[in-house]
């Protein structure tokens, strides 16, 4: 039997249709979520669910029994996330896992500076604990999704431009469902125990170029316009966005600078057996609406 945790969010449940999709039988695939009101849209697509929560040992233990693999989608509450996730690694081995797979992330050899760090910190404690469990594993180290472009951008991108201090810095944008489908070759096929694949669209971006293609899509000049770090932070918070959440952003834009995000060598193909899908098609699906009138 699979499972997957995350079900109800976005990856795990893409992940879910993927496999659906390639015809997998029904009666084993089960996903994890934190409620049964949760778990619906799961039902109803005839998916068995069990409640589990990272906090929650015990519904870990309960939720894996019986899971041969198991797709680990890592959580979102960042300074528990390594406790949660050593919790949840030590309970699918003590379930009798077999083989594992882990939503990690991308990241350079050596991260002491980078500006992501807590991210990360719980990535490497998870990657960690699931070496050191004997557990057969796969790590889907991930670049950046594509999905959190719009966010990046702003929702007034088409009237202001972008306004995002990342400087000439490249990313990989991958889209989430294209790293869901990667997941979803993986849980079906085989050869994939104890590899450390790097999930990145093999074409990195910067947002210069990313200002052209929306000029393209929109008909409109999309400058770019990259400022220091604090002089962002200001100027978002000036506008109202909470502090955190512009730190936030600060933190991911710093990084793009630093060429954190730059896709290097990728498995992502190899996985899917296709080009992935381009940054010009996604911002293309999603800006074209707004600039037909
Ligand atoms: N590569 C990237 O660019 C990138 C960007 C953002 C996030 N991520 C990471 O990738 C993960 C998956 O992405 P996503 O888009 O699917 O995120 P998402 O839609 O927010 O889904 C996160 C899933 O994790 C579950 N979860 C969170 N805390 C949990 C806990 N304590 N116990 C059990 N389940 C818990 C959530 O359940 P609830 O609905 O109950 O909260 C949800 O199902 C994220 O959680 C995050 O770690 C990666």
């Amino acid at each position: 039997m699979i499972l997957i945790t995350g079900a109800n969010g976005h990856f795990g449940k893409a992940t879910i249709e993927s496999l659906l999709k390639k015809g997998i039988d029904k009666n084993k695939l089960v996903g994890m979520v934190r409620s049964t009101e949760k778990g619906k849209d799961l039902v109803e697509q005839g998916v068995a669910i069990r409640i589990g929560d990272y906090n929650n040992y015990a519904s870990l233990q309960e939720a894996f029994k019986g899971a041969h693999k198991l797709l680990l989608v890592s959580g979102t509450e960042l300074e528990h996330r390594s406790k949660q996730q050593v919790d949840a690694v030590k309970a699918a081995k003590e379930a009798g896992v077999i083989h594992i797979l882990y939503t990690s992330a991308k990241r350079r050899p050596d991260i002491s500076n980078s500006p992501i760090q807590l991210v990360l910190n719980s990535h490497i404690d998870t990657e960690n604990a699931i070496k050191e469990s004997g557990m057969a594993y796969t790590l889907l180290r991930s670049n950046l999704y594509m999905d959190l472009l719009p966010w990046f951008l702003g929702e007034k991108v088409l009237e202001n431009g972008i306004f995002f201090p990342a400087g000439d810095g490249k990313v990989g944008f991958t889209l989430r469902t294209d790293m869901a489908e990667a997941a979803a070759n993986i849980l079906m096929g085989n050869g994939h125990e104890n590899k450390t694949y790097n999930i990145s669209n093999p074409q990195s971006i910067s947002f210069g170029e990313i200002a052209k293609l929306l000029s393209e899509i929109s008909g409109k000049t999309i400058n770019y316009h990259s400022s220091d770090s604090k002089t962002y932070i200001d100027t978002l918070t000036g506008a109202g966005v909470p502090q955190a959440y512009a730190l936030m952003l600060a933190g991911f834009a710093e990084a793009a600078k630093q060429g954190e995000f730059v896709s290097g060598e990728t498995d992502l193909m190899k996985l899917l057996g296709r080009e992935p899908v381009a940054v010009k098609q996604f911002l293309a699906n999603v800006y074209s609406k707004f600039t037909q009138s």
